[in-house]
């Protein structure tokens, strides 16, 4: 019997999809191809539908004969080691950003005679369309919660901006840009204490308490669908940090960061300028787990951020607290720095991977800006936070808009300068949203 090969995400079933099988039915024994989620994630958002209910989901199709993981977007390596007399894919693939796969399908499959074939493509009805309408309506705290652990493990990195509310929440999750077939995008939410303090008038000292920041993520939460870290600052006593977790557990918050220091908060960033004391390891580790214990779920993370590099403590103290703190529970360790260089930055992450429990590893390179995501990637970053950009980029046009309207008695150059025409404000924001 002859052995066809049809690759395919099936995250959303529609006809379409029977029909390709129905038509590589008649050509022989069906091997599915099925994407894997990190194959997924490598170039688009993570499917709805986890592997393992997808690939029993297509077993059961009539007409599919065997379910094979693909790795890759690219068909190549499950190819070779199958060697199909057929491929099927619809004709759609011909044109736009999938021609490249296509011909290397085509390619390899001369290799040993085999032939590709391209039944018309269904038209009026897309995946990636019924995905999208199925975004729009929204998310539930309990799926947003479970969504940075699923990234984790499917990304060699997450990437996550900076938010303060509902409109740079939608900036964070509608923002896309296509390289080749790879469509990028954020696939987080940071609530930066610096960024939101400073959106409301306040130093970043804790002064913005928490009740307000619970609003400012439900305002997020309103409009997005992304899962979100929060900056828990020191978290607080401990008596207190265990309410706050479970606040915003069940809000749907995926993870808190909660720094080793004690006292009146300053910005990490000011380094030793001003006076910031450090915790004990003790103390911080029961922090830690005083806040395991009182959560509710498995999937809710509390990220331990070291602030040995920022007061001058050294890389010994860093990892000696980078152990103590994944011993006491931490699900995550950041790792914190003012150095423009980065040269420490690497050499703890250098150190920290040769840890026999380690557990995700964080950046937050607001000062360290040079590297890219790739070179994080290199050094076992898990998750790199762009920390602050929304509100330092706003901030300057601001004040450029402010000024040209007294110094030239009207409004005229500034709204031609500096703003997004009057139409374009009125519907950015459809009113069916
Ligand atoms: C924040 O964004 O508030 C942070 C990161 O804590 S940093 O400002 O770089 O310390
Ligand atoms: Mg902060």
């Amino acid at each position: 019997m002859k052995k066809v090969y049809v690759g395919m995400s099936a995250d959303l079933l529609h006809h379409g999809h029977l029909n390709i099988i129905g038509e590589a039915k008649k050509l022989g024994y069906v091997i599915v191809g099925l994407l894997t989620d990190e194959a997924i994630a490598s170039y688009k958002r993570l499917p709805l539908i986890p592997y393992t209910q997808r690939k029993s989901i297509v077993e059961n199709i009539k007409g599919v004969s065997e379910v094979v993981p693909q790795e890759t977007l690219d068909y190549v390596p499950n190819l070779r080691k199958i060697k199909p007399d057929y491929v099927v894919h619809g004709d759609d693939w011909r044109r736009g950003v999938q021609k490249e796969t296509r011909k290397r399908v085509l390619d390899t499959l001369k290799e040993w005679g085999g032939k590709l074939v391209e039944p018309k493509y269904t038209e009026g009805v897309s995946s990636t369309q019924l995905i999208n309408a199925l975004e729009e309506k929204g998310t539930t705290p309990n799926k947003r919660l479970k969504t940075l652990r699923r990234l984790l493990a499917v990304k060699p990195i997450v990437r996550i901006l900076e938010a303060h509310n509902g409109i740079t929440g939608l900036i964070v999750e509608k923002t896309k840009v296509t390289d080749g077939e790879q469509v990028k995008e954020f696939e987080g939410i940071w609530l930066s204490s610096l960024a939101l303090s400073t959106s409301m008038g306040k130093p970043d000292t804790e002064a913005v308490d928490f009740s307000l920041r619970f609003r400012t993520i439900e305002e997020i939460f309103e409009v997005t669908t992304k899962p979100m870290i929060v900056d828990g600052d020191t978290g607080g006593s401990i008596e207190h940090f265990r309410f706050r977790v479970r606040t915003l557990e069940r809000l749907g918050v995926s993870a808190v960061i909660i720094e080793d220091k004690v006292g009146a908060k300053r910005n990490s960033l000011f380094g030793t300028d001003v006076t910031q004391k450090q915790d004990t390891i003790e103390h911080f580790c029961e922090k830690i787990r005083e806040g395991k214990k009182s959560l509710v779920t498995e999937d809710f993370m509390i990220i331990a951020r070291i602030e040995s590099l920022i007061l001058k403590k050294g890389i010994e103290d860093a990892l000696e607290r980078a152990k103590a703190y994944i011993d006491a529970g931490a699900d995550g360790i950041m790792i914190h720095s003012k150095e423009k260089d980065g040269g420490e930055i690497k050499q703890f992450c250098q150190q920290y991977n040769g840890l026999e429990n380690r557990v995700s590893l964080v950046v937050v390179p607001s000062t360290f800006s040079h590297f890219t995501e790739d070179e994080f990637k290199n050094l076992g970053v898990n998750i790199v936070i762009y920390g602050n950009h929304l509100i330092r980029c706003a901030y300057p046009s601001m004040v450029k808009t402010a000024q040209s309207i007294l110094e030239r008695g009207r409004c005229k150059e500034a709204s031609e300068q500096y703003c997004m025409p009057v139409n374009e404000i009125l519907t950015l924001i459809p009113e069916d949203y």
